[in-house]
């Protein structure tokens, strides 16, 4: 990681492409989420898949107002638990039977919980729950008509009744998950598609309640409804993953106050690129492409650290972008630096095995992505 090396030293003098995060901006997100989130008298479940770091995910929980950490995966899972993280709700079906297998040893040393949409599986997890003497916290995943993963509103009721029949499983209450809203362009749009949804999903959560079944928990939303979804009295907890390092896709949309740019959270993640040869006219080659910024197209890597408009970085190949300029005289030169924002924070930050830690463009440590790859 050559911390050593580069502590001390302007950001600018990291050899390229790395990721870089700025420790006041990432502060300044947690804290700005967890006072929103408490005000409203919610608890937060910050998402992992986002950073993949252990390092944030004790800083999220630092900042305060966590009832845990959600993970996508059981190994991410397995990585939080080994950094003595111990609170995590599995927001994805746990299938396999090697997953199975690795989700009752985490359990065995942690409070882990796993989301359920189908008997089969339930009765799976009952079984293996039993053979490892475990009682098994499980959630109904509702499914927020995305497809995704989920039962029906209509059939909740029914699974929840089920797992709560079970002798080796707790039910513990209802996840929905609006992926499918988070990105709406349009703030009135995300916000009347979203607590449609949520309503239908709190609806559930009352029949169960009413049915006697356990459910102390309504989990879902994210960055995109975060400040939505707070309007629905029965959601408990808010699994939200981006808000803490931003991206292009999300700080396009339009936000609550401004409906331009979603620009509640503030950029705390960046690449560093430089350029490796300026042949062309009107553009520059820069040594980060597909294996290291992760490219939607409809949300480009935004250059960050040049002025003006007309900067434009288009992906080149798995090595390579390329930046366009506004006029011939802001070409930048061989070796220059550009700063990008990512076009999606997650699978790039997935790409990286460290990210180096900034203060006021000092670099000040550098924080290992230990849950990288963590894809089972
Ligand atoms: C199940 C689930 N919960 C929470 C999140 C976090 O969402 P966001 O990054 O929009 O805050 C995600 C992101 O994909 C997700 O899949």
């Amino acid at each position: 990681m050559d911390l050593e090396k580069y502590s001390g030293r302007s950001k600018h003098e990291l050899d390229t492409p790395c990721l870089t995060l700025d420790i006041d901006i990432i502060a300044d997100n947690l804290a700005l989420m967890r006072d929103f989130v408490t005000a409203a008298g919610k608890k937060l479940r910050p998402h992992v898949k986002t950073h993949k770091c252990s390092e944030i995910a004790k800083q999220q929980l630092a900042a305060g107002g966590c009832a845990g950490l959600c993970a996508a995966k059981v190994s991410e899972a397995a990585g939080l638990i080994a950094a003595g993280l111990t609170d995590i709700l599995i927001t994805s079906p746990v299938v396999t039977i090697q997953k199975i297998a690795a989700l009752m040893e985490c359990a065995k040393s942690a409070r882990i919980m796993t989301v359920i949409d189908n008997r089969d599986n339930t009765d799976a997890l009952n079984l293996a729950a039993g053979e490892s003497c475990l009682k098994l916290k499980v959630l109904v995943d509702v499914n927020p008509a995305m497809g995704r993963t989920g039962v029906a509103f209509e059939e909740a009721l029914e699974l929840g009744k089920y797992a709560a029949s079970l002798p080796n499983l707790e039910l513990a209450g209802i996840q929905c998950y609006a992926g499918n809203l988070q990105h709406i362009g349009n703030f009135k749009q995300r916000q009347q598609s979203s607590l449609l949804m949520m309503q239908r999903a709190a609806e559930v959560f009352r029949q169960f309640r009413s049915s006697g079944l356990n459910c102390e928990i309504f989990t879902g939303t994210g960055t995109g409804t975060f400040n939505i979804d707070s309007e629905i009295p029965e959601m408990t907890d808010f699994q939200v993953g981006s808000y803490c390092v931003m991206d292009a896709e999300y700080l396009q949309t339009g936000g609550s106050a401004n409906p331009e740019r979603f620009d509640l959270f503030k950029p705390a993640l960046s690449l560093q690129a430089s350029v490796i040869s300026v042949n062309q006219p009107d553009f520059v080659t820069v040594d980060a492409g597909l294996k290291a910024l992760y490219y939607t197209p409809h949300a480009p890597p935004v250059v960050l650290n040049q002025p003006g408009s007309g900067w434009r970085y288009e992906w080149f190949g798995d090595e390579h972008g390329r930046v366009y300029f506004p006029v011939p005289s802001m070409k930048p030169r061989l070796g220059g630096r550009i700063e990008l924002s990512a076009s999606h924070c997650d699978p790039t930050i997935n790409l990286f095995d460290s990210m180096w830690i900034i203060k006021d463009d000092i670099v000040i440590d550098c924080w290992k992505i230990d849950l990288r790859g963590c894809c089972c």
